[in-house]
């Protein structure tokens, strides 16, 4: 075996994994009423930005040759119900609004289907006595999806992990006149501890309980490849694993079964460590990021929504 690895030019030669800036999608925090951009405890590097910092950030990203971004909105105010989430004038669909506007289609505008930054109460759906109540939530979540695609969003990504999301939103975009607008189906998105520097980033963070009810238990696989079958069958263009990190056997058995286009969400905890330890000197970061990235891809994703992504732009143009 070792021929294959004696000099750079023969191992380029036979790598069968090469990481590109196509591959990447970048999220990104617009926080409505703040003047200057906001440093996220957990997460160095990554920071709430104002709406006035759109157009800016949009050109920079646009210029490191990343494909996509994926919206996330702090909303002024919370409700029971969410509807800051689907307001046409809310944070979401005005930095979209901009980010379109500036990019046209030299940008991939996603935006995070989802209600827990705009319920009082935290968690992804209508709570009534401490239940979520999934059917009365689709309702919501095709208003949030219509008014996103209204803004300019060309893919929608449902999060809630709420059964019968991507069939609801599906036909609400099509009655709507946004057949062209793709899903991309947060499909088997797992209970998981790694989201908390996203919760700290998002104030997003449940009231009450957790999410178990209706996000995955991390035991389970057969049960990952069901929620993505489901997904596919409702009308998902995009199938996602989340987390990527410690569910790299997901993105490969989901890649294997289904053929799907498959995103790996490279999670805030996922990011939170790699930062740690870079900064404590562990670790190399630039080494680190594109090992772990490059397994993401190796293990069946054709994209990895990431923290890293301009870093990882930066350090592969470079190149
Ligand atoms: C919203 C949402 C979450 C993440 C993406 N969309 C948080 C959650 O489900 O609690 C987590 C992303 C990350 O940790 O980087 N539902």
């Amino acid at each position: 075996m070792r021929r294959l690895r004696r000099t750079q030019r023969i191992r380029d030669l036979v790598r069968e994994t090469t990481l590109t800036q196509d591959d990447l999608i970048y999220p990104v925090f617009v926080q409505d009423g703040i003047e200057t951009p906001e440093a996220i405890e957990g997460m160095p590097g990554q920071f709430r930005l104002p709406l006035a910092e759109i157009p800016r950030e949009v050109k920079n990203i646009v210029s490191l040759e990343i494909p996509g971004i994926m919206v996330f909105g702090l909303p002024l105010e919370k409700d029971e119900t969410g509807s800051s989430a689907f307001d046409r004038n809310g944070i979401v669909q005005r930095t979209v609004e901009i980010a379109k506007e500036q990019s046209r289609d030299n940008l991939i505008i996603m935006t995070d289907v989802c209600l827990c930054q705009y319920t009082s109460h935290g968690h992804c759906g209508i709570v009534q006595e401490g239940q979520i109540l999934n059917d009365p939530t689709l309702e919501v979540l095709q208003k949030v999806a219509v008014s996103q695609a209204k803004a300019g969003a060309d893919v929608v990504a449902p999060s809630g992990m709420i059964d019968g999301q991507v069939k609801a939103i599906r036909s609400a975009l099509d009655s709507a006149g946004f057949q062209n607008v793709c899903i991309m189906a947060y499909s088997a998105k797992h209970a998981s501890c790694f989201y908390d520097p996203f919760r700290n980033a998002a104030h997003s963070a449940p009231a009450f309980g957790d999410r178990r009810s209706y996000q995955m238990d991390y035991g389970n696989a057969n049960e990952a490849m069901r929620e993505i079958e489901s997904d596919i069958k409702e009308g998902a263009d995009i199938i996602m694993v989340k987390p990527a990190l410690a569910y790299l056997d997901l993105i490969y058995a989901a890649k294997r079964k289904f053929h799907y286009p498959t995103a790996a969400y490279n999670v805030s905890g996922e990011y939170a460590m790699v930062k740690a330890a870079t900064e404590k000197g562990w670790l190399d970061e630039k080494a680190s990021v594109l090992e772990i990235l490059t397994a993401m891809k190796r293990s069946g994703a054709d994209m990895m929504l990431t923290y890293f992504a301009k870093d990882v732009a930066k350090w592969l143009a470079k190149k």
